[in-house]
């Protein structure tokens, strides 16, 4: 049998996924990315959950690729293959919103995975970095492309050819987490905010994941037409009907999810 490397499970509507792997700091092998992809693409499928959330541990969130793993690998190997590679893109397939609540360390292949989410909560003693400089290599999953998105290229610049970490206070204040909130409250906060999520519509929040996504791989005039073809057809949702006229009613919508 293969070792259970993800722990999934479920609070009302939000579908929880834990890495454990806590004596490698959660390193990610195949494995592993299997196991989360699976989990992924079993919550995206399952009608009841509204949300999704991967977490890691106290002291890491993950701390890269599996190093260990890596180090004997030719480039025939990781081109033929696509190791390690191959499996990590199935979380841009998800259409639900994904929470990434990191505490510890993000490192590596870790900082590119919770970058890869909707958006990241950061317990205080969150650290990210992208160190593959420091083992001969760069980021091999987006590091150099979402970093500078979210910070900017001097920050994203300086970490990606220093490999030096930054705290969680420096990572709100450059814009790439959500919020920081304390380590111990960081589970509790991060399935609070997914609720909230999940009781939202969920084609609207699909929708509005889709559109905000947009701000990244278009113009601006190209994004806002998509967000205005979307805008319009959320007047085809039973859920448009519901939450206006809740509104005017004064009372708490009851959405259908549809
Ligand atoms: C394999 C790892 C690991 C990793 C930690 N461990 N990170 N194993 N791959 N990325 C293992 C250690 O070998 C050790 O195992 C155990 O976890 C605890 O780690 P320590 O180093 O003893 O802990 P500590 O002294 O607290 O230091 C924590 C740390 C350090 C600063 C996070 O572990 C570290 O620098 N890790 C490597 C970070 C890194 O370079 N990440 C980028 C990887 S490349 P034992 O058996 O000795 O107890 C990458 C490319 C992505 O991510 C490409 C995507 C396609």
């Amino acid at each position: 049998m293969s070792e259970i490397f993800v722990l999934s499970e479920t609070r009302g509507r939000v579908g929880l996924l834990t890495l454990n792997r806590p004596k490698a700091l959660n390193a990610l092998n195949d494995q592993l990315m299997d196991q989360l992809g699976a989990g992924l693409l079993a919550f995206d499928a399952n009608d009841d959950i509204g949300c999704i959330v991967i977490t890691g541990s106290e002291k890491a969130f993950a701390a890269g690729a599996d190093i260990g793993a890596m180090k004997d690998w030719s480039y025939m190997d990781v081109y033929k293959t696509e190791y390690i590679t191959r499996n990590w893109e199935t979380i841009r397939r998800i259409r639900k919103p994904v929470i990434a609540a990191v505490a510890g360390y993000a490192l590596g292949g870790g900082c590119e995975l919770a970058m890869m989410c909707d958006f990241i909560l950061a317990a205080d003693t969150a650290k990210f970095g992208q160190p593959e400089i420091k083992i001969g290599v760069i980021p091999g999953s987006g590091g150099t492309q979402r970093l500078p998105r979210a910070v900017g290229k001097s920050k994203a610049m300086e970490m990606v050819l220093t490999g030096r970490m930054m705290d969680a206070v420096e990572a709100e204040r450059a814009g790439l987490v959500s919020r920081i909130v304390a380590a111990d409250r960081l589970l509790e906060d991060a399935i609070e905010t997914a609720t909230v999520i999940a009781g939202m519509s969920l084609p609207a929040v699909m929708m509005a994941k889709e559109s905000v996504n947009r701000a990244y791989e278009s113009s601006l005039s190209e994004g806002v037409l998509f967000e205005r073809r979307l805008f319009h057809s959320c007047f085809a949702m039973a859920d448009q009907k519901e939450g206006m006229a809740a509104f005017v009613e004064k009372r708490k919508p009851t959405f259908k999810h549809m």
